[in-house]
Formats: structure tokens, C-alpha cells, sequence
């Protein structure tokens, strides 16, 4: 395992996280969960990753696994997220979910303690000062800030001094590197990056059409038309150059991540041990530079293909008369396509996406009516007036 260092941490290059305890993809197993927590530990993974909103038996869990060893590796948990979509950066309410998350994780600080969303309510100076008292206190050590609208995150690095942007970054879903590289540079701090093997895209022997009920890969634009298909090309492409290095598919993506200096560790979410095995293995070693320029030039026209691929399809999704609702699925797929393509901005993008989001939950009759609307104000900022 090699590892990079920033402010005096030394941090493992892979890193491994609990999301898939919250059941976002499936049930997954307690036990075996935490053999390879442990065996992370065994290969020299020293950064762990969770969240207060992951659930509380996550926490839990990786207290309990990591408790052995808990002065030789780093923690980062996530404040902000009170129930669901419901977001709360005010002082009380972090100093709250961090007492809960120092006690079920079974330490007396965190390592790194996250802005896991915007609470847009709260301003930035308020939140900074909570982060910069709670490390007086020695309650925490770092701060770093995540899923985080450009502008916003630059808001936090003008104010305070976090450690770290915490980001979506693959071969298959690769703004980050427009939208935070930048600020990463100019702020001297460093990138962690999140869902490296594109949310299993990057990893699986193939990849399914859909997933079981209650997987949220069903609702996730990656998973859909045309970002499914450039994601399929890319896939393609990485699985002939890793049979050529003699890696796998999941350690050339990785390898891939690790490849930007700026990123100071590729958070994975393995559920097994032969996952981690293999995911472990993208460190300590480089695509070869030449391998690497044409992988990049291949991306960067697939980058033109799909921006312009979504547009179209986005056009036809919204100006298509539709007898009955839009379904969820293909709303929040237009929605991702008018922010990535800068038609609505990551802020005003929040609110549509909770109101589809909440769209599954309503009576029939309401729900016709409130998914027309959506899809109306999606059309407003695709041909404004
Ligand atoms: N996703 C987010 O929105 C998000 C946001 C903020 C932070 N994070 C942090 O980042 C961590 C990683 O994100 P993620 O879980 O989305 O990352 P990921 O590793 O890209 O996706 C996890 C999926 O990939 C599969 N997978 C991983 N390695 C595999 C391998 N070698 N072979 C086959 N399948 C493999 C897992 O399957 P198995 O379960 O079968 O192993 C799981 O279905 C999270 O746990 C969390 O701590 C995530």
C-alpha cells in the first residue's frame, strides 16, 4: 500500500467506506462487512470513511472493528444530515450528531470530520466556527467539506481551513476534475475521491441492466441511456488495458483515480473480502504514461459524444407530450443533464431533485400533476423565455 500525506497525515491511497451498510445497494452482511474492515486494516489501509446518516448500525460497526487499532488509523464521519433529505449545519445540530458518532464509533475524536451536504440556511461562518472550536477542543482534528456546489465549497475555503473537497471521481463520472481540481490547486488542499469503481460499473464481471428493488442504482443516472452506454464504451476500453498491464478492470479504474496528484485517496466500497483484495491492488503501482495520454484523449472525446448524446435525449424526455407522469428515473436523469451541462446550477439542482425524489411516495392521483410540473420547470431552463 503506498500512502500520500497532506498537513502531517499520512493517509492510505485506497481508503474503504461504509455507505453500503446503509443498504443504498443491497443487504449486505454485518459479519462479513467486518472481516474485511479488518483485513483493510491487515493490508495497510489506514483511512475509514462513514457516516452518521449511513445508519447507526455502520458507525457502530466500524467502531467495533477498528477499536484494536484505532490510534493507527484515521476516521471520517459526516455531519449534517438530520433525517433523509433534511439538512442542519447549525452549531447544535453538529455538535449533537458528532456526540453520537464519537460514541458509537467508541473514540474520543475524529480525524476527519465532513460536511456531508449544504445546509443553505446556515452560513458558512457559523458552520467554519462551529469546525474550528470542535478542533480546539481536540474533539476533532481536520474538516473537510462534500457534496458541495463549487461556489459553495470556494465559500469554505475562503472562510476556513478545511483539510480536504470530498467528491464523486471514475473513469465514468469525471467533472469533479473541472469543477474542484481548480480549487484544489489554488487552496493547496487535496481531493478524496468517492464511488472510484463507478458504483460497481468499473468492477462487476457484467454489468446488470437493473438491480433488485430498493437498490439506488435504479434511480442513478450512471445506471441510464446514454451515460450507461459512454459508461459501457469506457468500461470496455479500461477491461483491454488492464488484460494488457495483467491488473483487472476494478484495479486499472483505481489506478486510473490515483493518477491525479491531486487526490489524496480513492474511497472504495467493497462489501467482501476478495473485493478488497483486489481493489487494494491498484496501489503500488502506475498506468504507464503513453497508456495513460491515449486513455485520457479517449476520454476527452467521449466527454464531446455525451455532452452532446444527453442533450438531445434531455430535449426529447422534456419536450415529449406524455399522457401520464414522468417517471422519477428519467426526471432526475434530465436533471443531472441540465446541471452538467450548466443549464440550472448545482444549488437550484438540490430542490428539483428532493421533489422528484418524493414523487414515489405520493397517491396516484397527485402524482401525475406534480411530475408534469417538474418536467415544465426542467423545459423553462432548457428553452428559457
Ligand atoms: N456513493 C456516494 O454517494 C458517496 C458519497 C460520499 C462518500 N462516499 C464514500 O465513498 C465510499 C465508496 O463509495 P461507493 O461505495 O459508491 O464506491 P464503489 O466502490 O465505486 O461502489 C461500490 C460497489 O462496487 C462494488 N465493488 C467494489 N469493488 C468491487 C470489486 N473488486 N469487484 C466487484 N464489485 C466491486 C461493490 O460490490 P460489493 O458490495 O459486492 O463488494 C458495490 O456494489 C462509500 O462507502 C462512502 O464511504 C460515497
Amino acid at each position: 500500500m503506498n500512502y500520500r500525506t497532506h498537513r502531517g497525515f499520512r493517509v492510505s491511497e485506497i481508503g474503504i467506506g461504509c455507505y453500503a451498510l446503509s443498504g443504498v445497494y443491497g443487504h449486505k452482511d454485518q459479519d462479513e462487512f467486518q472481516q474485511m474492515v479488518r483485513r483493510a486494516v491487515e493490508l495497510g489501509v489506514n483511512f475509514f470513511d462513514t457516516a452518521g446518516s449511513y445508519g447507526e448500525e455502520a458507525e457502530e460497526l466500524l467502531g467495533k472493528s477498528l477499536a484494536p487499532f484505532r490510534k493507527n488509523v484515521l476516521i471520517s464521519t459526516k455531519v449534517g444530515v438530520v433525517e433523509g433529505t433534511k439538512f442542519d449545519l447549525t452549531s447544535r445540530s453538529i455538535r449533537t450528531f458528532l456526540e453520537r458518532s464519537l460514541k458509537r464509533l467508541k473514540t474520543d475524536w475524529i480525524d476527519i470530520l465532513q460536511v456531508h451536504f449544504d445546509d443553505p440556511d446556515t452560513p458558512v461562518q457559523d458552520t467554519v466556527a462551529t469546525l474550528e472550536a470542535l478542533k480546539n477542543e481536540g474533539k476533532i482534528l481536520q474538516y473537510g467539506v462534500g457534496h458541495l456546489p463549487p461556489e459553495r465549497a470556494l465559500e469554505y475555503l475562503e472562510i476556513g481551513k478545511p483539510f480536504s473537497l470530498m467528491f464523486e471521481l471514475s473513469a465514468v463520472s469525471r467533472s469533479a476534475r473541472q469543477r474542484f481540481f481548480p480549487l484544489l490547486e489554488k487552496y493547496e488542499i487535496k481531493g478524496i475521491a468517492f464511488s472510484v469503481t463507478g458504483r460497481g460499473m468499473l468492477a462487476f464481471k457484467s454489468v446488470p441492466e437493473s438491480f433488485p428493488p430498493g437498490d439506488l442504482r435504479n434511480y442513478d443516472p450512471l445506471f441510464q441511456r446514454d451515460l450507461r452506454a459512454s459508461g459501457m464504451r469506457v468500461r470496455q476500453k479500461l477491461d483491454e488495458l488492464a488484460r494488457n498491464l495483467g491488473k483487472t478492470l476494478a484495479q486499472v479504474a483505481i489506478a486510473w483515480v490515483l493518477s491525479h496528484p491531486q487526490i489524496i485517496c480513492a474511497l472504495c466500497g467493497p462489501s467482501t473480502v476478495p473485493h478488497l483484495e483486489e481493489n487494494v491492488k491498484a496501489s503500488g503501482w502506475q498506468i504507464p504514461p503513453e497508456e495513460l495520454r491515449k486513455l485520457e484523449a479517449l476520454l476527452e472525446e467521449e466527454d464531446k459524444r455525451l455532452a452532446r448524446e444527453r442533450l438531445e435525449t434531455t430535449t426529447q424526455i422534456l419536450s415529449a407530450s406524455s399522457s401520464g407522469e414522468t417517471e422519477s428515473t428519467t426526471l432526475i436523469y434530465a436533471l443531472d443533464t441540465l446541471i452538467e451541462l450548466g443549464f440550472i446550477k448545482e444549488k437550484e439542482g438540490l430542490p428539483l431533485y428532493l421533489r422528484i425524489m418524493r414523487l414515489d411516495g405520493m397517491p396516484l392521483n397527485e402524482k401525475r400533476g406534480a411530475s408534469q410540473s417538474i418536467k415544465d420547470e426542467l423545459l423553462s431552463y432548457l428553452n428559457p423565455v
